[in-house]
């Protein structure tokens, strides 16, 4: 039996096919999920529509999570496609100005810091509030994180605190919604190559100092984050909530 069969997702923030996001809706479709995609705008839609349509999926739209009219738009929409029942939700989104990925980090702006927490933590709760209802038989809710939400990485800046604000609302959703059944946990991912990575000053060296002190030696594959993911989005991990899965070859257990 496949791991996710027959199970129904939705999966925030394909961007393109380097996306962890694609690489987990790609691994859930194969496992057997009914899938609803979303990606930001118009400009994205070019890519992510002919991604979605080779997945067959059930619906693919435009869904800006800092917009919460057209949060409510799009899961108006999955409720209808879906008959009103979800079982997982893949939230994989964040975004800072770049201007706040290079300099110092004393010197984020007010408007930077908080756009930066909005689309990269609160998102999550506003996902949540209008996914939640639909989960009548319970869920598994999964966020993507990085080792600087908990110790400093040179340049990722902003980006920091974003992420150990978006892991604590991990802690506060599982609790929150541990009662109906709702799991919501997030994977530490080493870094990867992707868009947004670009965006970050020196992701290169990121990479090759992950490899070099990483006690397999190497980075990770989006494919190895879209495995765990599948892991925790499955039922086989439906005693685990709250947590924070490192997926990053063991780069954070080291010191020296
Ligand atoms: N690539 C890495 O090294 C790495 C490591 C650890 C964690 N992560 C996290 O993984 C997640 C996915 O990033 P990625 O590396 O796959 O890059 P990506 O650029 O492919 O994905 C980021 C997604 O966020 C979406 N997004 C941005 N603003 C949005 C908004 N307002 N509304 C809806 N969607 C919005 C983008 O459209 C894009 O699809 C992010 O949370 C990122 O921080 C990435």
């Amino acid at each position: 039996m496949k791991l996710l069969e027959g199970k129904r997702g939705v999966v925030f923030g394909v961007a393109n096919h380097h996306s962890i996001a694609w690489a987990v809706a790609r691994a859930a479709a194969a496992e057997g999920a009914h899938l609803a995609v979303s990606h930001v705008n118009d400009r994205m839609a070019r890519r992510v529509e002919p991604l979605a349509r080779e997945l067959g999926v059930a619906l693919c739209g435009p869904c800006d999570l800092s917009e919460d009219a057209q949060i409510d738009a799009w899961f108006a929409q999955v409720a209808e496609v879906f008959e009103g029942r979800l079982d997982f939700v893949v939230h994989s989104v964040a975004f800072a100005a770049r201007e706040d990925l290079a300099g110092a980090f004393v010197d984020t702006s007010r408007e930077g810091f908080a756009l930066a927490m909005d689309v990269s933590a609160y998102s999550l709760l506003g996902v949540m509030r209008r996914a939640a209802p639909l989960m009548a038989d319970g869920g598994s809710v999964l966020t993507m994180t990085y080792v600087g939400a908990e110790r400093v990485v040179g340049n990722y800046n902003v980006m920091g605190p974003c992420k150990a604000a978006l892991e604590a609302a991990v802690r506060y959703l599982a609790h929150g919604l541990g009662p109906a059944g709702v799991r919501v946990n997030a994977i530490s991912a080493g870094p990867i190559k992707t868009l947004s990575a670009a965006g970050i000053p020196g992701f290169r060296d990121m990479l090759k100092h992950a490899a070099a002190h990483a006690p397999l030696g190497r980075n990770v594959t989006p494919d190895e984050v879209a495995d765990a993911a599948i892991f925790l989005l499955s039922d086989r991990a439906r005693a685990i909530t709250g947590e924070v899965l490192h997926v990053d070859a063991g780069y954070n257990i080291m010191a020296v």
